[in-house]
């Protein structure tokens, strides 16, 4: 179905050409109610969409685009766990791995039961592991876990794990190996004991390469310094759909826990997956993570469209990028805790709905996702938001802030605050010409200077945002906040008639990969590539020598 071609696709289109030229500066004086009238709330989370170029009557447009897509079938289809990854003949049940009651997703196929057994065992390895009572092939209590996993399964608990710091284990190190670079592994190597370090080797297929040449790399080093290829036993743990190869690897039945064919990696977190997770902040701590993502999930699948956080935060991307031409999407949290955040959204956005090809086999006839990026945005400010205020392009805007900090410097927190809400207006609303002459008249600069000046000092505004405000950064936030994103993206995929759900795009660059890489030793093998490979093989052979 082309979606460009229906009357809900047209009648939005419509709208957006008697509307758009409309400044968002006018919208607000226009409409006193706007921010209540544009804003939702749940569970802790206010949603301010009344920054976005919208007036009241743009959202049932779009609701009714939703509703063309067929929206509530296809959330009954993935809630009823229905096949609806078509390209990899696969269900999406990543909803399974948070709720709390079965059965699910139907009393014929019930996968609770193996998600409640896996989530059990997680939880005393973990409970184990924070008493110290897990201990390494020399006796000694494990002190330091290494999370080695890459894209799915490393972003997601790495990036909750940090935002959940001030709740860690305060005795016990958590980190994550990710990048096939050595100065990543190297050096925390050399900070750790082989005694004490445990070792979870986090792989859905259990063949991605950096994840295992990172595992052999640390099981060699544990073995060569513990001097015993019996002690990887002790010191390895498998997060895995793939468990016979993790027994191959030599890691013990009891050390593997599985993940299923279900659970996409981006979407793993909730999994075993999560382990190093649990590890840090405790069991209780992460079933407070899957109870936020349940309450989204309830949220989801009950609430009317036009009162859905995550449909409604969908169709303003959709009408941002498909109506008003945006181009990416920038995220920004007013939270260190949340740092790591615009990376895992860079996966779970573009990795699903990065796609020109529909569900159905043929080219998508609109565009898919905008480019996601982001940054602290108290950082991003004395770095790139230049361009945002300034630089002509259409950047729609997530700002994410939380209202109490578990860090409360003096001052801090309330700065933080002012400088988020302070960028959403400016951006919103700029600086006309007129104010900023009258600014610069108030000053004794020469008119000449001032006449100058003045181009320079004239803020466009107009820019659309959107300001997620938490009232404080929990574990249940966090899982709510992950939620809605998720649940954002497979309504943009609905819309959009693409597949969220596979990942081939990133199959080409791996495969193209395995052919260079002998060609770095033998030089024969490089004749059939392309002469730029070529070039630089050659250069690299030389330093490599
Ligand atoms: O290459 C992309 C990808 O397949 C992601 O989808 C996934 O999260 C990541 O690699 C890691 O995969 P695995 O968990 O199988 O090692």
């Amino acid at each position: 179905m082309n979606i460009t071609t229906s009357a809900a696709w047209k009648a939005i289109e419509a709208h957006r050409q008697s509307f758009s030229p409309v400044h968002l500066r006018e919208m607000f004086a226009r409409d006193p109610g706007r921010a209540t009238a544009l804003s939702l709330s749940f569970d802790g989370i206010l949603f301010d969409f009344s920054k976005q170029r919208i007036d009241s009557t743009t959202l049932p447009l779009l609701a009714a685009l939703a509703k063309e897509a067929r929206l509530d079938e296809w959330t009954k289809r993935m809630f009823d766990g229905e096949k609806i990854n078509a390209s990899e003949d696969r269900s999406v049940l990543h909803v399974a791995l948070r709720r709390s009651h079965g059965p699910f997703p139907g009393a014929d196929l019930d996968v609770m039961p193996e998600v409640v057994a896996t989530r059990q065992r997680m939880a005393a390895f973990a409970d184990t592991l924070r008493a110290g009572q897990a201990l390494g092939f020399t006796g000694m209590p494990i002190r330091n876990v290494v999370n080695i996993g890459i894209g799915g399964s490393d972003l997601g608990p790495k990036m909750v794990g940090y935002a959940l710091r001030s709740i860690s284990h305060p005795a016990l190190g958590v980190h994550y190996v990710s990048n096939l670079d050595g100065a990543q592994l190297a050096p925390l190597l050399q900070t750790l004991d082989p005694r004490t370090t445990l070792f979870l080797v986090a792989s859905k297929t259990f063949t991605t390469q950096e994840t295992m040449l990172n595992a052999q790399t640390a099981r060699d080093w544990l073995v060569a310094n513990l001097g015993d290829a019996a002690a990887v036993a002790s010191h390895f743990a498998a997060l895995t759909a793939k468990p016979e190869r993790a027994f191959e690897f030599g890691i013990r039945e009891d050390a593997v826990f599985p993940l299923w064919d279900w659970v996409g990696g981006r979407f793993s977190l909730w999994s075993a997956v999560g382990l190093a997770l649990m590890i840090a902040i405790g069991p209780h701590a992460f079933a407070d993570l899957l109870a936020g993502a349940e309450r989204m999930d309830e949220h989801f699948r009950s609430t009317p469209h036009e009162r859905n956080l995550p449909v409604v935060m969908a169709l303003i991307g959709i009408w941002n990028t498909n109506f008003l031409g945006a181009t990416s999407n920038a995220v920004l949290p007013y939270n260190e805790s949340l740092k790591y955040f615009p990376s895992f959204l860079q996966q779970l956005e573009m990795e699903s709905n990065g796609k020109s090809v529909g569900i159905d086999g043929q080219p998508l006839a609109c565009a898919s996702n905008p480019i996601v990026w982001g940054e602290l945005g108290n950082n991003g400010q004395h770095a790139f938001f230049q361009l945002l205020h300034q630089g002509g392009r259409l950047v729609p805007c997530d700002f994410i802030a939380a209202v109490r900090s578990d860090y409360p410097l003096p001052g801090h927190q309330e700065a933080l605050l002012a400088n988020c809400f302070a960028q959403s207006a400016a951006l919103a609303f700029g600086k006309t010409g007129e104010e900023a002459r009258s600014e610069l008249s108030r000053t004794s600069m020469p008119l000449a200077a001032l006449e100058e000046l003045l181009p320079h000092k004239v803020f466009p505004g107009n820019q659309p945002s959107s300001t997620l405000l938490l009232s404080r950064l929990d574990a249940q936030t966090i899982g709510a906040l992950v939620a809605l994103y998720e649940h954002k993206v497979f309504v943009q995929g609905v819309i959009w008639g693409l597949n969220s759900f596979d990942q081939w795009g990133v199959e080409l660059g791996k495969a193209v990969a395995s052919s260079i890489l002998p060609a770095i030793a033998q030089p024969a093998l490089a004749e059939k590539l392309d002469v730029s490979t070529q070039q630089l093989l050659a250069f690299s052979r030389q330093h490599l020598a």
